[in-house]
């Protein structure tokens, strides 16, 4: 990759604030790249011999919720798994290209992945707490970071709890088994597990597609109100959901990005054919 390739990117991706301030003296430059979470430049990704995504390039904002759409196998979840290297764990697994956060390409040996992971959590299509208490479920992160301090502790699981919406529904019983919770209780619990270790990113595979609409109305209002504190991509099926609560839409289709941008314009003056039949229901 050139010189001049790579400033560009890394000047989209963010960088120190110390390099921020140092390579420009525009304001509006610098929100502009504040508000990038992730830069990707020609991600490639392969399992073994199958290619499952195809040089993807396109900017996540930061604080907004971005949608991933298509339909199954196109690619979403190994997407999703990218942001926080979830993919590693996978023996046949091979990436190329880059994605930048802070201005560093996460995709580096030198990246600490245990780091990325606390600041890019996850949240999957079925709640998973562990079979512990409500209590030790959100502080298992911190404690396992080697926080002792109860006081310390307890301040993290209400506010957490808090943030995901369910203090007020648990606070009486936080020592009550994670698993006899609702499944709509569960998936906000997970949230919250994520919420403890203070990330900047969550990313949500399909986290409504096991919960009922009143449960699912319940996730789908917390993340609106989370996208102030937090960057959240969400892959989802539902055509409605996205259109309801996120700002951008990515739909992909057999591991190419084929249309990236704001919901609306994607929803309602989708640019290209295949995106038109998607959202439609014409396919998929
Ligand atoms: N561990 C793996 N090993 C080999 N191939 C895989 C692996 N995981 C996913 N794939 C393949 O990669 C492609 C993309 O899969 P992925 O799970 O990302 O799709 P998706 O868009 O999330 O689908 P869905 O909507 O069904 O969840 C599929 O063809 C899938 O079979
Ligand atoms: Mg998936």
């Amino acid at each position: 990759m050139s010189a001049s390739k790579l400033k560009k990117i890394m000047n989209r991706a963010g960088g120190t604030k110390k390099e921020t301030m140092a390579s420009t003296s525009h304001s509006s430059e610098i929100s502009q790249r504040d508000h990038i979470a992730f830069a990707l430049e020609d991600v490639n990704l392969f399992y073994g011999d199958f290619q499952a995504l195809r040089d993807i390039t396109f900017d996540l904002p930061a604080h907004q919720v971005t949608a991933f759409i298509g339909p199954s196998g196109c690619g979403k979840s190994t997407l999703l798994r990218c942001f926080n290297r979830m993919n590693d764990l996978i023996d046949n697994c091979r990436i190329e290209g880059a994605i930048y956060r802070n201005g560093v390409n996460i995709n580096s040996d030198s990246v600490d992945v245990v780091d990325l992971r606390t600041h890019v959590g996850m949240v999957f299509q079925q709640p998973n707490p562990f079979p512990k208490s409500i209590y030790d479920n959100v502080a298992y992160g911190l404690v396992c970071q080697g926080v002792r301090s109860k006081k310390v502790l307890d301040e993290a699981v209400a506010s957490s709890l808090k943030k995901a919406a369910l203090w007020d529904e648990v606070k009486d019983h936080l020592r009550r088994d994670a698993t006899q919770l609702s499944g709509g209780q569960q998936q906000r619990l997970c949230i919250a597990r994520a919420i403890a270790l203070q990330p900047d990113v969550i990313l949500m595979d399909e986290p409504t597609s096991a919960l009922d609409p009143i449960a699912t109305a319940r996730i789908e209002d917390l993340i609106t109100q989370l996208k102030e504190e937090y960057t959240i991509v969400i892959v989802t099926h539902s055509m409605s959901q996205a259109a309801r609560i996120s700002d951008k839409t990515a739909f992909f289709l057999l591991g190419d990005l084929i249309e990236f941008g704001p919901t609306d314009d994607i929803f309602q003056n989708p640019r290209d054919t295949r995106t038109e039949d998607y959202i439609t229901g014409k396919f998929g």
